[in-house]
């Protein structure tokens, strides 16, 4: 009869079966990640939901089959008992129907669904999620990007970038509370969270509606859990038997195997996602909350209920005694006494005690190791000669799963720096950093220009440093190579000239053009290095690694029917192949380009709008209008593909600068020129953080620009 309710309790209807995936969850989290790769974000997000989808879909498929096969094999209900002589062959009998059935539950090993167990743990780590909330980020659907960023962060919350990157959402405009939802939340867990807090809010109505729902989950998760134990004999983890072991022995260790793990379901439930420890005797508690919040609200045979059901676990606890004492009296002993303790809890406590109880005698036995989940377990379920052991061995599991779980953070924080590059979230929320300058607003940050690590910053110079510095190009183009006029190296349709720091102070010493105005090109370029350094919140400094006063003038007669750009889209630190939507991070690309900034010095101009676009090109982001002393900064990575539109009237003048974090490409030239600088106005002011860098001898790096082909990338 306990047998038959038992497995009433267990039996969850059975609902009509999902589809079968059509492709299997690791794939799908492997084209996810490709696709995260290539920058495909909406080849993200439809490859990772679907991979989540997989995989759930999965395991309740698995579940509810074995449950189905667990019923069709069960003892019919009040049916008597076979003679003895029949047990063990009826009892063979309904296990071999019971493998029938649950072969049908799984295609046969190997099955490319089964996930290996290196994605398995990907998807206990909730890394899909992670991948998510960058790809929502980066196609601007921003709730679903916090939520997945919460999801992961509840499973990694020591995940130092997803703290940030959820800081920084805190502070969006138009992110709500109710964005910040754990996708992954157990139900059980959930409720279980909410009726405690409504519990500490002293509202017991609310309390007890969750807590009870919780207890009602907390059963379907539990069935599930137990369900999923059913699973192949794992020789690694469980082969303490002879290899040899006859037909009982066998029997009898893969049995055990599955009840252990049956056990665990005690733990599993009870772990929270990035705790290290289970909440300790998780199922009883719900009934010490449950006692007082139905006495809190007045319903006196529920707290009495309650409270029988929390000394069946407990039945030495005084303060609980004390209580049911109390709703005794109160209700009167003739109602109270026939209010018993919950059925089912009572069936789970006989159906937990039978299993610890077989699972310590094969313990005793055959010397294989049980340690029990729960601490409410009574004494004599535990052979004698175990007691003492058993103690001993609960704090020495409870310490090694402690060292465990320190060490598995520690692979994982190794783990995690090397493959850093692949989901750095920290880009997003790294800026905002003061300006450091007075005069100096941000016009837009990567919000507002609809991407990450990019800004505009107004004010940076004045309208008289603009016109000077804009002179100064033209007297060095004239005054330098007797040129001016070469043609674009990016389009026939403009001329181009550009100066470098060191060529105008050079020019300067010469007297060809204002010392004046070479010196201020000097120090605005180490402003803008400085607000770099500073918005971007860099903890190492940035060092120059190639500056470009240039300027691009239209060719009148040379504009009818233009079609090209100014300078065609492109990536700074990367080769951009836009059909594959592949960067290559290879030479001759510059590689080692981190930061790159444009400030601009008129805007007196038709066209040559400076834009970002997606990997492939062709979609804008986001597009700024240049003018005198705005300054458009990014990271050079394929983040941030730009171009600049074709200037179709005027001149368009800007200081193009590209920045590196390592000091071993800071570039020669502008030590350089911090050398003539210091010689020539004999000042000690020269930011000195930039002379530390660059001490190993860079191949070709004579007085010309050594690291750029004129103009090559050039904005
Ligand atoms: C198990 O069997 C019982 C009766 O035999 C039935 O009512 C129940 O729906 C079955 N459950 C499942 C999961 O098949
Ligand atoms: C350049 O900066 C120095 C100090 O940082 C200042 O003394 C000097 O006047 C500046 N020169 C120009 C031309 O801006
Ligand atoms: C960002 O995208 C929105 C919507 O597509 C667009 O209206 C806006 O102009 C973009 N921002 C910039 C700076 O171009």
């Amino acid at each position: 009869m306990a047998l038959a309710a038992l497995l009433l309790l267990l039996l969850a209807p059975c609902a009509a079966e999902p589809p079968e995936p059509a492709e299997p969850p690791d794939a799908l989290f492997a084209a996810g990640s490709e696709a995260y790769a290539r920058g495909d974000w909406p080849a993200v997000i439809l490859h990772m939901e679907r991979a989540l989808r997989a995989r759930g879909a999965l395991r309740s498929q698995l579940v509810r089959c074995r449950l189905r096969c667990a019923n069709s094999s069960a003892w019919p209900a009040g049916e008597p008992g076979p003679p003895p002589a029949l047990r063990d062959l009826l009892f063979f009998r309904q296990l071999l129907r019971r493998a029938a059935c649950l072969r049908a539950c799984a295609p046969a090993a190997p099955s490319r669904y089964l996930l290996g167990e290196e994605l398995e743990l990907e998807f206990r780590k909730r890394s899909p999620y992670n991948y998510l909330q960058v790809a929502y980020f980066k196609i601007h659907k921003i709730d679903k990007a916090v939520a997945a960023a919460h999801t992961f962060f509840v499973g990694n919350p020591d995940h130092v970038e997803m703290r940030q990157n959820l800081e920084y959402y805190q502070m969006m405009a138009g992110v709500k509370e109710s964005d910040f939802t754990d996708l992954e939340a157990k139900p059980h867990m959930h409720e279980f969270r909410l009726g405690v807090k409504f519990y500490t809010e002293e509202q017991p109505h609310p309390a007890i509606l969750h807590l009870e729902k919780a207890l009602e989950e907390y059963f379907v998760a539990d069935t599930e859990c137990r369900a999923l134990c059913e699973g192949p004999y794992d020789y690694e983890g469980y082969n303490y038997l002879e290899y040899n072991a006859d037909l009982v022995q066998a029997i009898t260790d893969h049995y055990g195997q599955v009840l252990s793990c049956k056990q665990s379901c005690v733990t599993e439930l009870a772990s929270q996602p990035g705790r290290d420890k289970p909440i300790e005797d998780f199922l009883p508690s719900h009934f010490n909350y449950l006692q007082f919040a139905y006495y809190n609200s007045g319903n006196y045979e529920k707290a009495i209920e309650c409270a029988k059901t929390y000394l069946l676990f407990f039945p030495n606890d005084e303060v609980m005694n004390q209580n049911l004492a109390y709703y005794t009296a109160v209700l009167g002993e003739r109602l109270a006494a026939p209010i018993g303790p919950r059925e089912n809890i009572q069936v789970y406590r006989q159906r937990s005690l039978l299993e610890k109880e077989l699972l310590f005698f094969s313990y005793d036995a055959f010397g294989i190791p049980f340690v029990d989940p729960d601490t409410w377990t009574p004494e004599e379920v535990i052979p004698k000669r175990l007691r003492e052991k058993q103690k001993v061995e609960r704090e020495t599991a409870a310490r090694i799963s402690e060292e465990i779980g320190n060490l598995m953070k520690e692979i994982e924080t190794l783990v995690e720096e090397k493959t850093k590059e692949s989901v750095d979230m920290s880009k997003f929320v790294r800026e905002g950093g003061p300006l450091l300058y007075d005069g100096l607003s941000i016009a837009m940050n990567s919000r507002l220009l609809n991407g990450s690590q990019r800004v505009v910053v107004d004010g940076v110079i004045s309208e008289e440093e603009c016109v000077e510095l804009q002179k100064l190009t033209n007297a060095a183009a004239s005054a330098g190579d007797g040129y001016r006029g070469k043609t674009s190296p990016h389009t026939p349709s403009e001329t181009f000239y550009g100066v470098t720091v060191y060529k105008a102070l050079k020019l300067g010493q010469e007297g060809k053009v204002s010392m004046h105005s070479a010196r201020l090109y000097y120090n605005v370029t180490e402003k803008v290095r400085r607000v770099m350094e500073s918005y971007f919140r860099l903890d190492t400094p940035l060092y120059f690694s190639y500056s470009h006063l240039v300027c691009r003038t239209a060719i009148e007669d040379k504009q009818a029917d233009r079609t090209d750009s100014s300078h065609a889209v492109h990536v700074d630190n990367c080769i951009l192949n836009a059909e594959a939507m592949v960067c290559v991070k290879e030479p001759p690309a510059y590689t080692f380009r981190d930061y790159s900034a444009i400030l601009y010095l008129n805007g007196d101009f038709e066209g040559g709008a400076f834009y970002f676009t997606e990997l492939d090109t062709t979609t804008v982001t986001a597009e700024v209008q240049p003018q005198c002393g705005r300054a458009v900064g990014f990271s050079s990575g394929s983040e941030n593909p730009h171009g600049v539109k074709a200037v179709t009237k005027g001149q368009r003048c800007a200081i193009a600068l590209w920045f590196t974090l390592d000091p071993r490409h800071s570039e020669r030239e502008r030590v350089q020129a911090d050398d003539l600088v210091k010689m020539l106005f004999n000042t000690e002011e020269v930011d000195l953080s930039q002379l530390k860098g660059p001490e190993a001898e860079l191949p070709g790096t004579t007085d010309a620009p050594g690291q750029s082909v004129e103009g090559k990338d050039e904005l």
